[in-house]
């Protein structure tokens, strides 16, 4: 076996606390892990809502080599103007046609593998779009023989959408994840034909709230069904994360751990 590639994935970072738990932690978690490639999930990272390319920066720098996305890609509206000037940003692949950016991307560990990475929205309570499951198609079709590891970001609400894509990919790709939901699941599993799966990541922000939104506000919008500002909490982060380890010769996973560090 070729040695093993080491890919962690982080899910939705939520605002400032996700940002400053990362900051604080991170590259401990590269050394101590040896971690070759690190995706997360951009969407929530502007006070919950979007992201902007000054706080994409500092995750890049971070060592973050792709930021994936979802359904609150555009809650920042000048990232319509610049997710076209990196590569290293993707957003679903079943958006409209109309969407700037891109669905997928290839980019290259330190060690010159190259990684695929693939993001896809689900259908069930997310909106209208393409079907996600022909947007992979498309994808791993067109992804050179050269790439050591795909990875698939399922940005879905619903379980099992989420794992019906963990099994339709079975033997395609070499980790599938859910996001979104920003509760962590503990399902991890690597598939009969070589897929790691889990269903989803959970969040890297505060559990002292509802799903990383002040618990007061997001009350008062359930209990009084009048409406309320979410604000993101700002401190007091977990990070939950996901090491896969794949084998670049077949790309498939080998290995699934889950990470949590809980708040200081
Ligand atoms: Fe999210
Ligand atoms: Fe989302």
């Amino acid at each position: 076996m070729s040695e093993s590639l080491k890919v962690l994935v982080i899910g939705d970072i939520i605002g400032k606390a996700g940002r400053r738990a990362l900051q604080e932690h991170l590259p401990t978690l590269i050394d101590s892990h040896c971690i070759d490639f690190i995706i997360a999930n951009g969407e929530n990272m502007a006070h919950g809502f979007g992201l902007t390319q000054n706080l994409a920066e500092d995750m890049f720098n971070l060592g973050v080599n792709v930021l994936t996305n979802g359904n609150h890609c555009w809650d920042q509206r000048n990232f319509l103007n610049v997710i076209d000037d990196d590569d290293r940003y993707i957003r679903p692949m079943n958006f409209t046609s109309h969407a700037p950016g891109r669905g997928w991307t290839i980019q290259e560990t330190a060690a010159g593998h190259k990684i695929a990475v693939i993001n896809v929205i689900g259908q069930v309570f997310m909106g209208s779009w393409d079907c996600p499951f022909a947007a992979v198609d498309r994808a791993i079709q067109a992804i050179p023989e050269d790439v050591s590891a795909i990875i698939v970001d399922m940005h879905a609400e619903a379980t099992s959408e989420k794992m019906g894509m963990g099994w339709y990919l079975d033997g395609r790709a070499s980790f599938v994840y859910g996001t979104h939901t920003h509760i962590p699941t503990c399902d991890e599993i690597i598939h009969a034909s070589g897929t790691a799966y889990q269903t989803d990541i959970g969040m890297t922000g505060s559990y002292q709230s509802i799903i990383g939104m002040k618990i007061e506000g997001a009350l008062k919008r359930m209990v009084e069904r009048l409406p309320q500002r979410f604000e993101a909490v700002e401190r007091g982060a977990s990070i939950f994360a996901t090491l896969v380890s794949i084998d670049p010769g077949n790309r498939k996973a080998t290995a699934i751990e889950r990470i949590h560090i809980p708040p200081a």
